[in-house]
């Protein structure tokens, strides 16, 4: 099976009321983990590349690697580029093989972003390619780049429709009170669930998205603290709060934080308890096993995404 675009996922996703995992991959032994949790729960997966991660892997790897992890197992896989900042970055991608694309236009002038993500859907969608856009701004950090809980803005149902009525866009990334990296919320976790129904009720059968909800899963959080972490007061967006959201249009759920978090307690723990260990396997292994324990769980328990294919 070759890779394939995000279309039939979020229709069968939309319908059934449950969300796609979308995870970000940085090397082999992300992949792989990932890859072995939805082929053992046969869910359709998207996996996602980030400019960290174009910067540190080279996209070509990444896509020769996920291009194996469809041979090794035939899942349904789309290779989506995360945040991309301009047309260049996404006609690249797309011409480098990827099967769904990002624009990130969310920090500019709505008329810009519009007319940005609009050139980028007219290119995609010739070569069969989904786009995805955003609007509204997310807080948190992502590619080094902070924005302050004050600069964020929640997205305005009334100019989403408008922005989807004039992009012609797949799927849009709104922003609801999730931000990106591990420090989500201050006090309680609160989203604005009135506001996604609003959106989500005025854009019937629309799949959108949510950035920045990585649950920062205290077992692993505790877990790097435990053997030499200093990790304290992240917060992240509680399962319920995921699920619920699935139920109101969100197809697609961003997950890259957790995945750092449960690789990086596996190995601090590995190392820890064998300090003379110098052989790369025996610690990116365990890191491997913990993503795959991670992303296991949160499709069959919280994105409800098991047996789908
Ligand atoms: O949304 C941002 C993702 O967490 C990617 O982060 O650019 O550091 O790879 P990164
Ligand atoms: P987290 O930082 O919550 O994992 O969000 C990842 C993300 O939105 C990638 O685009
Ligand atoms: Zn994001």
């Amino acid at each position: 099976m070759p890779l394939v675009n995000t279309a039939e996922m979020f229709k069968k996703a939309y319908e059934g009321k449950y969300a796609i995992g979308a995870f970000n991959v940085n090397n082999m032994e992300i992949i792989q983990g990932i890859v072995a949790a939805a082929n053992e729960e046969k869910s359709p997966l998207i996996l996602q590349v980030s400019a960290g991660a174009r910067k540190y892997a080279n996209p070509i790897y990444l896509r020769k690697l996920v291009e194996a992890a469809i041979e090794d197992t035939n899942l349904p896989i789309a290779l989506h580029l995360d945040h991309g900042e301009s047309f260049e970055i996404c006609k690249q991608c797309i011409d480098d093989g990827f099967s769904s694309v990002m624009f990130d236009g969310s920090a500019l002038p709505f008329e810009e972003n519009i007319r940005i993500t609009r050139q980028v859907v007219e290119y995609a969608h010739a070569k069969g390619v989904s786009v995805e856009a955003e609007l509204g701004k997310l807080a948190g950090v992502e590619d080094d780049v902070q924005v302050k809980a004050e600069d964020a803005t929640y997205t305005d149902p009334d100019q989403a429709v408008e922005f989807v009525e004039r992009t012609g866009v797949d799927s849009l990334a709104i922003a609801i009170g999730t931000s990106h990296g591990a420090y989500k919320f201050k006090g309680e976790p609160k989203l604005d669930f009135p506001r996604l129904e609003k959106i989500s009720n005025l854009l019937p059968g629309y799949p959108l998205v949510l950035h920045g909800a990585s649950s920062v899963l205290e077992e692993y959080v505790a877990m790097c603290n435990a053997f030499g972490g200093n990790i304290p007061g992240a917060k992240g967006v509680p399962e319920d709060m995921l699920a619920q959201a699935s139920k109101l249009g969100v197809c697609k759920i961003n997950v890259d934080t957790d995945l750092r978090l449960a690789m990086t307690a596996a190995i601090r723990k590995c190392l820890a308890e064998n300090p003379n260990e110098f052989d790369p396997r025996k610690y990116l292994g365990p890191g491997r096993d913990a993503i795959k324990q991670v992303v296991q769980h949160k499709i069959k328990n919280v994105f409800n995404c098991s047996n789908r294919i």
